[in-house]
């Protein structure tokens, strides 16, 4: 019986995937798609750069700051490389004005940061009291963005949670992180909010929960990935909702702002674009990242993706729960959640390659949930993040994807980068990037341009060389250059951030403008030159399809993070 259930659950979810018009047209090859587009941006293009507080501020005791996840995590021996902490990190939290510089020499007009919640609130609770230093900071940061004309676009959350609401009830997995998070965001929206336009709630839900509270790579270094990570994500879409809700209901007459949530994606291309099951499969694993909070979201009938519902409850019935492992959520929190944007925030970075595979586990895993394997393409180049390769055509497609299944939405790039290793001396002309750049950019324009994607924002992630993570500061993501063995924290222009600010000076690539013109002249060697920060690379933007059945499928389903 139980055997028939599951069979005939698969059927549904396969025949599902391929009739309903839910998956993307692969077929869809275009053969101008390594071409360099010249052209600019709509008038009103919004050019920024990214951080995040942890990632910068330091100060991680000062000032009657709380303790967060991350503090306590850098703080534990043997999860983060070398040691590295985010303790000074780039010291904004005294060099700030200085960033507002760097900005303002590159021209831009746009900037996200992040709130760190225990420097507002140390316990996370407004009853625990508020850290008037915390928000004499941001406001010092908010009126300097200010006075130099930069707009905020402010990241209430992005991955420092108090560590008393770890401590106290586990974290996103428990809903009472609803209710304050709720009372941190109306206290911020009410603070903040009448210089501030642009807020996003949640930076990357999938990163919080696959990776902290599934692989336990991340803070609070939980790993519990078919569970916990299911959990934890319902619970973020609920304090999406509810503090969405609460600006529209308190806020937004008064305060004409806007705001949404950023959801992180890579773009997957089937294996085999002629075998239904790869194609069905790659889709399933836009799902599984991108879905699982744009569909809630983004749909008018709401709730997870139906592909990630069946295939989970198929699972869990297998390994002998009652129910399916993914939490339900109920007809009036699906009518809720539906609709509580203004924007799609889009973080991508990276592509992958996906097959088919069943897979089967008598343990409950995010992973093996999928019933996929994902590779990458020889060719394409890789950065320092182990997960992190330049494929410029995926965010086009990513785009498109987006504009055809989410409602057609005002989509703002909250982050796109690419990585080098940590050097000394450090690389300040990289090559690797300025090519990443060059091709992302130049897809955001296609995709504006000739498929009519209404992209309103590119953000470059990221500002500065920061706390990357895990990884400490062995993995550079900057613009700027930081030595971080300096006690005064030198911030040094790269190429990366004077091709950056050519482009914002030209809103793109204008005929004539010397941008364009060294665009050209790079363009063939960014494609099939050795370039690059690793030295690994090899040919770059070249054709996925005809080589791409040639490549060892890889185990590591690691690969998938952070496509
Ligand atoms: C995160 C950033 C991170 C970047 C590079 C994004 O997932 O939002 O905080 O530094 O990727 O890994």
């Amino acid at each position: 019986m139980m055997v028939t259930i599951i069979l005939a659950l698969f059927a549904t979810t396969l025949i599902q995937g391929m009739v309903c018009g839910a998956v993307y047209d692969y077929g869809a090859y275009d053969s101008t798609r390594d071409n360099f587009r010249p052209g600019t941006f709509p008038d009103d293009f919004i050019w920024s750069t990214a951080t995040a507080s942890y990632q910068i501020e330091g100060a991680w005791n000062v000032d009657g700051k709380g303790e967060s996840i991350w503090d306590r995590f850098s703080h534990t021996p043997g999860k983060v490389d070398r040691g590295d902490t985010g303790d000074v990190a780039c010291d904004s939290y005294n060099k700030y004005r200085e960033d507002v510089q760097l900005m303002k020499a590159m021209g831009l007009k746009y900037y996200r940061f992040s709130l760190s919640w225990p420097r507002i609130f140390p316990d996370g609770t407004v009853a625990g009291g508020v850290n008037q230093a915390g928000v004499d900071y941001y406001n010092n940061v908010i009126d300097e963005l200010l006075a130099n004309g930069i707009t905020p676009m402010v990241t209430l959350y992005h991955w420092d949670l108090p560590q008393a609401l770890q401590d106290r009830y586990g974290g996103w997995v428990n809903e009472t992180l609803v209710d304050h998070f709720n009372d941190y965001a109306d206290f911020v929206f009410q603070t903040f909010g009448d210089r501030v336009r642009y807020w996003i709630t949640f930076n990357e839900p999938w990163a919080v929960c696959v990776v902290g509270y599934g692989l336990g790579f991340h803070a609070p270094g939980i790993q519990d990935s078919g569970n916990s990570t299911y959990l934890c994500g319902h619970t973020l879409l609920k304090a999406h909702a509810r503090a969405w809700h609460s600006y529209d209901q308190n806020f937004r007459r008064d305060q004409g702002g806007q705001v949404s949530i950023t959801l992180s994606s890579g773009w997957t291309e089937p294996f085999d674009p002629d075998l239904p099951a790869d194609v069905v499969a790659a889709d399933r694993s836009l799902q599984f990242q991108m879905g699982w909070f744009a569909h809630p979201i983004y749909t008018s009938e709401g709730d997870y993706p139906p592909a990630m519902k069946d295939i989970i409850l198929r699972k869990s019935l297998a390994q002998g729960f009652q129910e399916s492992r993914l939490p339900k959520f109920t007809p009036a929190e699906i009518a809720n959640i539906s609709g509580t944007y203004d924007f799609f925030g889009l973080n991508h970075y990276s592509s992958g390659i996906v097959k088919d595979k069943v897979l089967t586990g008598q343990y409950p895993v995010f992973w093996t949930d999928q019933d996929l394997k994902s590779t990458v393409a020889p060719e394409w180049p890789q950065a320092a993040s182990s997960w992190l390769y330049s494929v410029p055509w995926g965010i086009r497609r990513l785009l498109h994807y987006i504009k055809q299944h989410y409602n057609d939405p005002d989509i703002y790039i909250t982050e796109n980068g690419w990585s080098e290793e940590e050097a000394d001396p450090p690389i300040l002309e990289e090559t690797g990037r300025l090519c990443f750049y060059m091709g992302y950019i130049n897809e955001v324009l296609k995709a504006i341009d000739l498929d009519g994607v209404k992209v309103r924002a590119y953000t470059a992630w990221s500002l500065m060389d920061n706390f990357e993570w895990a990884e400490g500061y062995t993995e550079r993501f900057g613009l700027h250059c930081v030595n971080f063995t300096d006690p005064n924290r030198p911030r040094t222009p790269k190429q990366s951030a004077g091709f950056y600010k050519d482009v914002i000076a030209n809103n793109g690539f204008p005929e004539g403008a010397e941008v364009t013109a060294m665009v050209r002249s790079r363009w063939e060697e960014c494609r099939g030159g050795p370039g690059g920060s690793n030295p690994s690379q090899r040919r770059a933007l070249s054709s996925l399809l005809p080589s791409h059945r040639d490549v060892q499928l890889s185990d590591n389903m690691y690969n998938m993070y952070n496509m």
